[in-house]
């Protein structure tokens, strides 16, 4: 049991039957700060959430409600919303309006209207509301997350590919000549609850395969941030992996300077050394998925090839906390003036 917090922030969360808003209903439910006061999915309720979902039996005893936008403001100070993109930003938005502290997780609200359009391939929520909410990437934004009532929670494969290539973009390392190419591989757990030909069990095990190939509607938020440092194109290949969760990053870099290993280290050690879960590892040790599992870390790993130049970088997250619920939670905790890591310093399970 954790000790409750003196005073208790009353939190819902709008998409608790999806993947992510169970992770955050299993992260909140033990965290000291928080009290769970509503959980909603899109089809009918009932009074017994755990009944859905026996693993969180004698865990959670708020019942499970149809979303009600006004019965979820009166009952809550903030609100995780985790529903399908499209219609996630919109949800969030009416939350917001009622002047509750919104955490989204979706992608509706990364990225101006314009770039939204052209990469999601349907209408964006409202621009003057997009433009209020703030990137909740704590490492590279923690003061105005701290200030922000409206956060745009990162992508899964863009938390994993920033923290692995803003350190080189913030001290001038990238070389905007050359795209940065990443090799990004995710758990099914990334692709939501609902099953699909490509996710079902007989098409996907002791299978593998590229997906959304030049398409994937992460790009534009992983360029706009590494675009506040510097000019850089990303080519990403997304890949299914037969597994549950995880996301595997291999950056190739080309740097604008000859630099070795060693070096490039030292870019990493100073630019995360504050920070409570990224682990930046000495040259030599890569990462492995399951070194992060179920866990807000993510593990970084460096390599300089020395016949080309090349440097890879490998990143490593666990997509349904460091890749959304984990990071909503340590956004949550900066929006509310509480220490970052609170209720997120359950280590990896492993094997
Ligand atoms: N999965 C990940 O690794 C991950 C990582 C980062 C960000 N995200 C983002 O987080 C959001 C949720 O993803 P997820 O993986 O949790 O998806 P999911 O497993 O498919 O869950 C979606 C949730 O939204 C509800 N829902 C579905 N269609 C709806 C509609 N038309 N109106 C209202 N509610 C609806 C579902 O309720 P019912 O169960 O009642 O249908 C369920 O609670 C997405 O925007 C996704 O891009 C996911």
């Amino acid at each position: 049991m954790t000790t409750p917090h003196t005073t208790r922030i009353r939190a819902g969360v709008v998409g608790a039957t999806g993947y992510g808003g169970l992770e955050l209903v299993r992260l909140l439910a033990a965290h000291p700060a928080v009290e769970l006061t509503y959980l909603a999915g899109s089809k009918e309720g009932g009074p017994d959430f755990t009944a859905w979902f026996p693993h969180l039996a004698g865990i959670i005893e708020a019942p499970l409600h149809p979303f009600d936008p006004a019965a979820c403001a009166e009952q809550c100070d903030a609100v995780f919303v985790a529903l399908p993109s499209g219609v996630s930003g919109q949800v969030a938005a009416q939350l917001w309006e009622r002047g509750r502290r919104v955490i989204d997780l979706s992608g509706d609200l990364r990225v101006p209207a314009e770039l939204y359009r052209a990469w999601y391939i349907r209408d964006p929520v409202d621009p003057a509301v997009q433009a209020q909410a703030v990137y909740g990437l704590p490492e590279w934004h923690r003061e105005r997350i701290a200030k922000a009532t409206l956060v745009a929670n990162p992508g899964c494969y863009a938390t994993a590919i920033l923290l692995g290539l803003l350190p080189l973009a913030a001290a001038g390392w990238l070389n905007p000549a050359r795209p940065v190419l990443v090799d990004a591989k995710s758990g099914v757990t990334g692709a939501g609850r609902t099953p699909t030909l490509t996710t079902h069990l007989g098409e996907l095990y002791e299978n593998f395969f590229p997906y959304k190939v030049g398409a994937h509607q992460h790009t534009p938020e992983i360029e706009q941030e590494l675009g506040r440092y510097a000019e850089a194109k990303v080519l990403m290949t997304t890949q299914l992996l037969p597994v549950a969760r995880g996301i595997y990053v291999v950056a190739y870099v080309t740097l604008d300077r000859a630099a070795d290993v060693a070096q490039v280290y030292e870019v990493y050690r100073e630019a995360y050394e504050d920070v409570p879960f990224v682990r930046v590892h000495a040259p030599g040790h890569v990462p492995q998925m399951k070194h992060v599992r179920g866990s807000n870390f993510c593990d970084i790993g460096l390599f300089v090839d020395g016949r080309t130049g090349v440097l890879q970088v490998f990143s490593v997250i666990d997509n349904l906390t460091k890749g959304a619920a984990g990071q909503a939670v340590q956004n949550f905790n900066l929006m509310h003036g509480l220490p970052e890591a609170m209720g997120l310093t359950g280590g990896p399970m492993f094997p």
